[in-house]
C-alpha cells in the first residue's frame, strides 16, 4: 500500500516497527503461509503493511464468517485477542495464532463471565446479547452474540422486550434508540479509543469542511453518533464512503479505515475525526511478529471445551440472524 497514514500515526505518538534488513519479511511470510497451509485474516484497524499481505480484510462480522468457513489448517489472526478467540471457537480443530500476545481489548476486559451471571440473576429471564468484543467466558454466558454491523438485527430478532446488552454502553444506546419498543439493560463498558471523540470535534470539522460527510462508528458516544451523517461498522463506513457521490469524508473510527479508503478511492479526501483514533492494541501486530508467529507457531489460542461449546452457540446463533 503506497498510501501513507504516518502523519496520523505520528500525531498519536505511534512508534514505527523496526524491520531487520537482512530478511525480506513479506517473502518469508508468503513462503511460510504456503508451507503451513495458513491463512492471514486482518481487521481494518491493522497497519497498512499488514492489510497489504492479508488474505482477507474485514470487520468483526466478516472476519468471523471467514474464520468459520476457511479450510486452511492455520489461522493467523491479525487483530486483538477476542477476535482470535472467536476464530478458535468457530474452528476448534484449527490452529489459531495471535501474533501479538498482548493485543487485548480494554472494552472486552470490563466484564467477566461472573458479571454476566450476576446480571442474569438480577434481571431474571431476560436474554443476554453480548458484543463480539468480549471474552469466551462472557460469550458462553450469553444467549447470542452481535457485532457493530448486526447489533440492531440481533436485538430485534429476540421476542423479549427486555434485553441485557453487554459490554459496550455506547453501542447499546445506539441500538436502544433504533428499537424504541425494547428495554435494554446496559453494562457500562466503553472503547477508550472511540470515547475520545466529543461532539465538539464534529462541530469543528463541519466548520472546516462544510461539504464533508461525517461517518461515525456506533462505539462513539451518543452525542457524537447523533451529529454524524452516517453510523456504521468499519465495513459499512468504507462502503458508504466508496459509493457516496461526496468527495470529502471525516472518519469517526480507527485510523486503519482511513488507510484503506485512501487506497480504494485515491481521488477522494479523507480526514480523521480525532487525532487519538488509533487503537494501540491493533497496532501491536507487525510483519516481524507475523513472521515469528508462523515460524514458532505462536501464540496459540486455547479455549476450554465446555466454555467454547457454549460460546459457539451464541456466535452461530448470531451468524444465523444475518
Ligand atoms: P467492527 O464491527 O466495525 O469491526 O468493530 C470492531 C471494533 O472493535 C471497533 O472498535
Amino acid at each position: 500500500m503506497n498510501i501513507n497514514i504516518n502523519n496520523e500515526l505520528l500525531k498519536s505518538g505511534f512508534v514505527q516497527e523496526k524491520i531487520p534488513e537482512n530478511i525480506n519479511l513479506v517473502e518469508e511470510i508468503t513462503r511460510l503461509k504456503r508451507e503451513k497451509n495458513a491463512i492471514l485474516l486482518a481487521h481494518y484497524y491493522q497497519k497498512p503493511e499488514i492489510q497489504d499481505i492479508a488474505d482477507f480484510i474485514g470487520d468483526s462480522l466478516e472476519l468471523s464468517r471467514q474464520a468459520a468457513k476457511t479450510d486452511a489448517a492455520v489461522i493467523v489472526f491479525c487483530g486483538v485477542h477476542f477476535m482470535a478467540e472467536t476464530a478458535k471457537i468457530l474452528s476448534p480443530d484449527k490452529v489459531v495464532l495471535l501474533p501479538a500476545m498482548d493485543a487485548g481489548c480494554p472494552l472486552a476486559d470490563t466484564i467477566t463471565g461472573d458479571d454476566v451471571k450476576s446480571l442474569k440473576r438480577q434481571h431474571h429471564g431476560s436474554p443476554v446479547v453480548c458484543y463480539i468484543n468480549s471474552s469466551a467466558e462472557v460469550k458462553a454466558e450469553s444467549d447470542v452474540c452481535c457485532t457493530s454491523s448486526n447489533a440492531i438485527k440481533v436485538v430485534a430478532s429476540l421476542p423479549d422486550r427486555k434485553v441485557i446488552f453487554v459490554p459496550d454502553a455506547n453501542l447499546g444506546n445506539y441500538v436502544a434508540k433504533q428499537l424504541p419498543d425494547k428495554e435494554l439493560i446496559l453494562w457500562q463498558g466503553r472503547c477508550v479509543t472511540h470515547a475520545k471523540v466529543k461532539p465538539n470535534d464534529i462541530l469543528q470539522m463541519r466548520e472546516k469542511y462544510s461539504e464533508a460527510k461525517i461517518l461515525a462508528h456506533p462505539e462513539c458516544e451518543p452525542a457524537v453518533v447523533e451529529l454524524a451523517d452516517f453510523v456504521g461498522s468499519t465495513s459499512e463506513i468504507i462502503r458508504y464512503a466508496e459509493n457516496s457521490d461526496a468527495q470529502v469524508f471525516i472518519i469517526g473510527t480507527e485510523v486503519g479505515v482511513l488507510c484503506n479508503l485512501r487506497v480504494s478511492r485515491p481521488e477522494k479526501h479523507f480526514f480523521l475525526l480525532h487525532p487519538g483514533l488509533v487503537c494501540p492494541n491493533m497496532k501491536k501486530t507487525g510483519l516481524q511478529s507475523i513472521y515469528e508467529a508462523l515460524v514458532n507457531n505462536q501464540y496459540q489460542i486455547h479455549v476450554a471445551e465446555e466454555v467454547a461449546e457454549k460460546a459457539q452457540h451464541a456466535i452461530t446463533r448470531m451468524l444465523k440472524v444475518v
